[in-house]
């Protein structure tokens, strides 16, 4: 199968007055065609940054760094800004993890919705009209036609994200990337939606990265599985590798403190802290305080990458 995605060594630093953070610390990794990968990891280890990064959305505090970001055929760090907003709503959609601030008050919910259909010229107003009020419908909205006419304000907060949805999905883009999609929405909605995407991956052969706190949604979805922790990929692995042989002792602690992966579980915490990526000890590895199974040299040497199996990579001193 061939990549939709290909990134190859990405840093994403920020610098505040004098402190410099590395949010994402030298990262690859590639999505196949029509295949989907969700990314986990806890609150700070750089998932939302990552993407926002292939998007190239950071703010200019923010540096990015990379040795390429492919998408289809295209190096993304190549293309003027002009080309980018082409790509981005046409080619890659987003759903942002924060939708409220995405829409705009003061314009009517399916205008904003048909609007990504008539600015990439997707299809004619009456089109677009039709295409929306049913994207709605799909998207679990009651009643679309009439609130096809409404503001955001009339939305409650899930009915705002899964107009979010629908915006994203609206126009097939080649891949979605959706950043804690469902967190508001109730299990029965989650479900509806996570169905949703799953269809238009598979009818579409549609890409898909899902960020997600939850275990069970995203091995559910998943082809292949990333662990981020401290802006690195720990581990990374197919779904069958990830569930049957979780090598990394931070992925082995994760499942471990979730014995029953729920639909309704955010990820477990596991006892003590992420390093403060500011003063990120760049010698050893970033997980060795809390790991159970650390060597004198994990505080000393940056751990390897290494390959357990064509599918299966993990940076740990254990496996070498
Ligand atoms: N604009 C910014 N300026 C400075 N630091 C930032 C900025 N955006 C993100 N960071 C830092 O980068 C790190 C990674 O953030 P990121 O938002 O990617 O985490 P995340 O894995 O998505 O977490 P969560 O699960 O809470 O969404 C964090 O330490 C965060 O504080
Ligand atoms: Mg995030």
């Amino acid at each position: 199968m061939t990549n939709i995605l290909d990134v190859q060594a990405l840093k994403t630093e920020f610098r505040r007055k004098n402190t410099l953070i590395r949010a994402v610390n030298n990262i690859s990794f590639t999505i196949k065609k029509g295949s989907v990968l969700s990314i986990v990891g806890e609150s700070g280890s750089g998932k939302s940054v990552t993407m926002h990064s292939v998007l190239r959305l950071i703010p200019s505090t923010g540096k990015i760094v990379a040795e390429k970001i492919n998408f289809m055929g295209r190096d993304l760090m190549r293309l003027t800004e002009k080309e980018m907003r082409k790509i981005r709503g046409d080619q890659i959609s987003m759903i942002f993890q924060d939708p409220m601030s995405s829409l705009n008050p003061t314009i009517k919910i399916g205008r904003q919705i048909s609007e990504v259909l008539l600015w990439h010229h997707k299809a004619n107003p009456k089109e677009a009209k039709e295409r929306t009020i049913r994207m709605l419908h799909e998207v679990g909205i009651a009643s679309p036609i009439e609130r096809y006419n409404q503001y955001p304000f009339e939305f409650s907060g899930g009915m705002r994200q899964r107009v979010m949805i629908a915006m994203a999905l609206i126009g097939e883009p080649r891949l979605l990337i959706a950043d804690e999609p469902t967190t508001s929405l109730d299990v029965t909605v989650q479900a509806q939606i996570l169905a949703l995407i799953k269809k238009m991956q598979e009818q579409n052969k549609m890409s898909v990265v899902l960020i997600t706190h939850n275990l069970a949604v995203a091995t559910m979805m998943a082809d292949e599985m990333i662990v981020m922790y401290a802006g690195q990929i720990v581990e990374q692995a197919t779904k069958a590798e990830f569930l049957n042989r979780a090598s990394h002792p931070y992925t082995v602690a994760l499942l471990g403190s979730t014995p029953k992966l729920n639909m309704k579980e955010r990820l477990q915490s596991i006892p003590g802290q992420p390093p403060d990526l500011k003063n990120i000890n760049l010698e050893g590895c970033p997980f060795v305080d809390r790991c159970s199974a650390k060597m004198e040299r994990c505080s000393r040497e940056e751990p390897p990458a290494v390959q357990l199996s064509p599918t299966h990579r993990i940076r740990c001193w254990l496996y070498t």
